[in-house]
């Protein structure tokens, strides 16, 4: 299945990461670790009218390393729940293809069809994120998380456009606010440019 396929993606990037920033979380013991987050996603919301300080702030806790790391850590994790985020919403998306019943008229059914694939794409494009920002490749990762995120507009402007109700409006939201936190992340943990 896809998406068992990408869950054991997400789950070996679980496994890798704490690995991956160990070294660099020894550096990080002058702040408490609560205090990254709070302080990340005040400064994301602050920079941006889009981003969400309630949900950047609620969501990076959720995985447990988070609470020892750093801003790249934070950055990996964001790009994580967006990967966990879309995972599941495949999963959704399958489900509801397949109950017809749920359809009054193929424009939805056109819309969904669409929406699987601009998440299918988003899952790949994620991960290759991750890989670049694993790199050290900054501005690339930044790029892939722009497209994920138009992925997530252009998925709830396909309902919209046709005057339907989109069935994946939350989804849509989630997704595009954790990109959107991941690419301030992204920025402000890139060394080369100034935040
Ligand atoms: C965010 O903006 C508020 C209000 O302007 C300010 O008090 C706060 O210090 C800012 N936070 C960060 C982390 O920049
Ligand atoms: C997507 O991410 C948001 C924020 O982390 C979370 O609240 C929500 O439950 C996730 N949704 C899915 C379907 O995974």
């Amino acid at each position: 299945m896809l998406e068992s396929s990408f869950l054991c993606l997400f789950f070996l990037f679980l496994i890798t990461i704490p690995l991956g920033t160990s070294c660099s979380t020894l550096r990080t013991t002058t702040t408490t670790p609560h205090d990254i987050i709070d302080q990340t996603c005040e400064k994301c919301a602050n920079q941006s009218t889009i981003l969400s300080y309630t949900l950047c702030s609620t969501s990076l806790p959720a995985i447990p390393v988070s609470h020892s790391t750093n801003l790249q850590g934070l950055g990996l994790i964001a790009m994580e729940l967006a990967l966990e985020n879309v995972t599941n919403t495949l999963a959704t998306i399958e489900k509801l293809l397949l109950d017809t019943t749920s359809f009054d008229d193929n424009f939805a059914l056109g819309c969904l069809t669409d929406c699987l694939e601009l998440y299918s794409d988003a899952a790949w494009t994620i991960v290759e994120s991750i890989e670049v920002f694993l790199s050290g490749k900054y501005e690339v990762s930044r790029t892939w998380m722009s497209e994920v995120m138009e992925a997530a507009s252009t998925c709830q402007g396909g309902f919209v456009e046709k005057g339907e109700v989109s069935p994946l409006t939350e989804e849509n939201y989630n997704l595009f606010q954790l990109c959107g936190i991941a690419l301030c992340i992204i920025h402000l943990s890139n060394p080369e440019v100034p935040s």
